[in-house]
């Protein structure tokens, strides 16, 4: 297993490019699904669970095909899914990456048949897919539980008026991608609207769906009876772009994160200036001039356009070395503070009560060696290892490699004392 190791002390300072957006290519691959053909993806991202879903559509019978990739960008992917006809995501590769709940509603678009395993529980939280059920349903189609399964059928799925009871950023994505081949129109109400929704509406309607409405929380899709592959270009992912960010704040450095998607990111950005950070939208990114000190705040999580909960643990570090008090608030996730008994190893002063953390912030943070524990919470703690002072090393790094291409290489050329290891 991989580590990494951190010398920190060193204000980060240089220009870093963000790398295409795991949340919105996942969904995209997924679409696939739905046309016969060659679908292209530019500037996808080398990340673990990227990998993982290529491996399931490869499963269903997609052809999967790395192609030359255009300088300066990203991996190119080509998926033909011509002749996809086995309709089943094993738990295999379902309990490694949740979101291959994101082939279930293609699967019952395209071929009428989805055997889809729960994908139980997850380090953050329970993570049910109750409302993904339940669209498909007033979608039509008729869902079995069994043995760890969802089996979900339909002939044909017909247009409805569906509201979610919460909003679900993969479960609107679903709905999207069913509703783009039913009969009619469908309505639904209370969707997210992360822009990775948006995203995968440009590559539907491309596709020749008809989805309008994507970003709000009212998607009207008008179904159609079939759909063709197109290219899309991935767009830059804005939590890798936040963590880069916060990199600059945590280090008071000076950083320009290019292709930074700085209209995705204004509750990021908002938070970052009430901390003392000078913020400057540029033409080609967002720069960020850390303080010495971040100024103690208050943050909340919230679907967005509210503050992200895949950014929450990068602030809390940041907010360890604040010069006062902080509450952090999370409201998505039931147990999203895995990163908070890390953070205490480095020094930090963090105490939990249900789903708010109070940060005392410290002067400094003292280097130690840290476990990841899932995605965020290990970006969480390689900031916090580049302001600790001495040797940090995060280990299990495994959790990282699913949603950042090598953030040591860039941290590492923005000035940090930071290298990846194999553990014993
Ligand atoms: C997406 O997960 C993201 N993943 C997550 O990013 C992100 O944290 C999350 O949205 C919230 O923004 C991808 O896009 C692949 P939800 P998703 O359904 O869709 C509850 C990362 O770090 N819920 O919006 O699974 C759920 O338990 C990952 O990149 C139900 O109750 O999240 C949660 O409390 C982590 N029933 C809340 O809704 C359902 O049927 C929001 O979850 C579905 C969700």
């Amino acid at each position: 297993m991989d580590a990494i190791e951190i010398q920190g002390g060193t204000p980060l300072v240089g220009e870093v490019t963000v790398s295409g957006s795991k949340n919105a290519t996942l969904p995209m691959l997924c679409a696939a699904l739905l046309a016969k053909g060659q679908s292209r993806f530019f500037d996808v991202p080398a990340l673990a669970d990227l990998r993982t879903m290529g491996r399931l559509l490869a499963h269903m019978g997609a052809s999967i095909d790395p192609l030359s990739a255009p300088p300066g960008l990203g991996t190119t992917l080509s998926i033909d899914a011509s002749t996809i006809g086995n309709p089943e995501a094993p738990y295999e590769l379902v309990k490694t990456m949740r979101a291959a709940v994101l082939v279930l509603g293609p699967l019952v678009a395209r071929l009428g048949h989805a055997r889809v395993s729960l994908p139980g529980g997850c380090a953050i939280g329970a993570r049910p897919i109750d409302q993904h059920l339940k669209g498909l349903t007033a979608l039509g189609a008729k869902i079995e539980l069994a043995h760890g399964y969802v089996e979900a059928r339909a002939d044909r799925l017909v247009g409805t008026h569906f509201n979610f009871d919460l909003p679900t950023v993969t479960g609107t994505e679903n709905l999207m991608m069913a509703a783009s081949l039913a009969e009619g129109q469908t309505v639904l109400e209370n969707c997210a609207r992360e822009p990775e929704i948006e995203a995968l509406a440009t590559m539907l309607n491309a596709m020749g769906a008809r989805v309008h409405g994507a970003g709000s929380s009212t998607i009207t899709i008008d179904g159609v009876s079939s759909l063709r592959p197109v290219d899309s270009m991935v767009v830059p992912d804005r939590i890798e772009a936040g963590t880069l960010m916060a990199a600059a704040v945590i280090t008071g450095g000076d950083v320009l994160v290019r292709r930074a998607p700085a209209p995705h990111l204004e509750a990021l950005t908002s938070k970052l200036r009430e901390a003392g950070a000078k913020v400057t939208v540029e033409a080609d990114g967002v720069r960020v001039v850390g303080p010495a000190r971040p100024n103690p705040i208050d943050v909340i999580t919230a679907p967005h356009p509210g503050y992200p909960t895949d950014l929450q643990a990068q602030l809390m570090a940041c907010l360890c070395v604040s010069t006062g008090a902080s509450r952090v608030v999370e409201t998505v996730f039931e147990n999203r503070f895995m990163h908070v008994q890390e953070l205490r190893r480095l020094g930090a002063d963090i105490a939990v009560e249900g789903n708010t953390a109070l940060v005392r912030g410290q002067p400094e943070l003292q280097g130690a060696p840290v476990m990841a524990t899932d995605l965020r919470a290990s970006a969480s703690l390689v900031l916090a290892g580049l302001r600790a002072s001495g040797t940090t090393t995060v280990s299990r790094v495994y959790h990282l490699d699913r949603g950042y291409d090598g953030l040591e290489k860039k941290l590492a050329a923005l000035g940090a004392r930071i290298v990846r290891v194999r553990e014993a």
